[in-house]
């Protein structure tokens, strides 16, 4: 099997890129441009899957760029179907948690805006409420209806070796760099979310394009779900490290994009074919160890 992976020297994508080992053929910003159908038509060939990790994933900037976010997250992911399905490619795109609303408005029927407090399925319906998880949910739509052998893949709050790209490393090494400068941390326990080890990710995924499950959206995150501050609180207590960690609230960070307040991720369909990602704190503990 040869697969190609879009997006490969990002943080999920190297990750993706390890575990497909031989198989994978890396493809880096350089090499395609998930924009321009053109890049696309002459880069992806003569493998059976494309996977593609590009995205433009910075919540707050995309506020303030809607265009760029939609060129490469809706219209790049749109370039990327059509090309997979033209040429009989089956094709596995990374989305996120982000096209959730985290209220129970989200539920078909419920007119009430409490905070949802059960992990989203599948099966429940997105609303996003930013302009990244808004241009994603537009890519999930364009791959639903433009191809048909195709793997929507949620997944949430990454954190992994090689650190987003984009965003100059990840939370639990950001925490590290704070106490290590002795720096009062303060983080928010008002946000929900599945804190998710990307070689965890990596290796799920990879089970699912290889089992041939059956096509559609899946869930790929770490089992259970913690607040930021909470997910900060057991980096520290992992590592032994008493820092100087304190709760603040997300409206006292006045970030450009809403947030859903609760955006954890289950799913159903995976353990229904018996496969299992571990839980949070484990895939914690094993990268903060490796
Ligand atoms: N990070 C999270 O917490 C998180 C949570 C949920 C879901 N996700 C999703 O997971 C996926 C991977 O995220 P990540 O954290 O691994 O991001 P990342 O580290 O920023 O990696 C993104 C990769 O895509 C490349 N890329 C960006 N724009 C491109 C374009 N227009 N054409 C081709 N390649 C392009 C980047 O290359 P350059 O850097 O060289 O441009 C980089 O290699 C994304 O779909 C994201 O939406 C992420």
């Amino acid at each position: 099997m040869k697969v190609a992976i879009i997006g490969s020297t990002g943080q999920l994508g190297s990750d993706i890129l390890e575990v497909f080992g031989e198989e994978a053929i890396p493809l880096s910003h350089d090499e395609i441009e998930v924009k321009d159908i053109n890049s696309c038509r002459r880069v992806l060939k003569d493998v059976d899957t494309v996977i593609n990790c590009a995205a433009y994933i910075n919540v707050d900037q995309s506020e303030d760029h809607p265009d760029e976010a939609f060129m490469v997250n809706a219209i790049g992911a749109r370039n990327v179907a059509l090309i997979c399905n033209a040429r009989k490619m089956k094709y596995a795109h990374i989305s996120t948690d982000f096209v959730f609303d985290g209220n129970v408005s989200s539920l078909r029927g419920s007119s009430q805006f409490n905070r949802k407090k059960k992990s989203y399925h599948e099966d429940d319906e997105p609303n996003p409420i930013n302009t990244y998880g808004l241009s994603k949910y537009a890519g999930e739509i364009f791959i639903r209806n433009y191809c048909t052998e195709f793997y929507i893949i949620r997944s949430a709050s990454l954190y992994g070796k090689k650190g987003a790209r984009r965003k100059g490393g990840n939370f639990v090494e950001w925490m590290i760099e704070k106490s290590n400068n002795n720096e009062i941390i303060k983080v928010v326990d008002d946000v929900i979310m599945s804190p998710t080890y990307t070689k965890d990710a990596a290796e799920m995924i990879k089970d699912i394009i290889e089992t041939k499950l059956p096509y559609g959206i899946y869930h790929v995150a770490n089992r259970g779900y913690s607040s930021w501050f909470e997910f900060a609180k057991e980096i520290f207590k992992i590592l032994e490290i008493n820092a100087k960690l304190f709760p603040i609230k997300l409206s006292e960070l006045n970030r450009k994009a809403r947030r859903p307040k609760f955006s954890a991720l289950e799913s159903k369909k995976l353990n229904k074919f018996g496969l299992k990602m571990r839980r949070w704190e484990d895939a914690l503990k094993d990268y903060l160890n490796g």
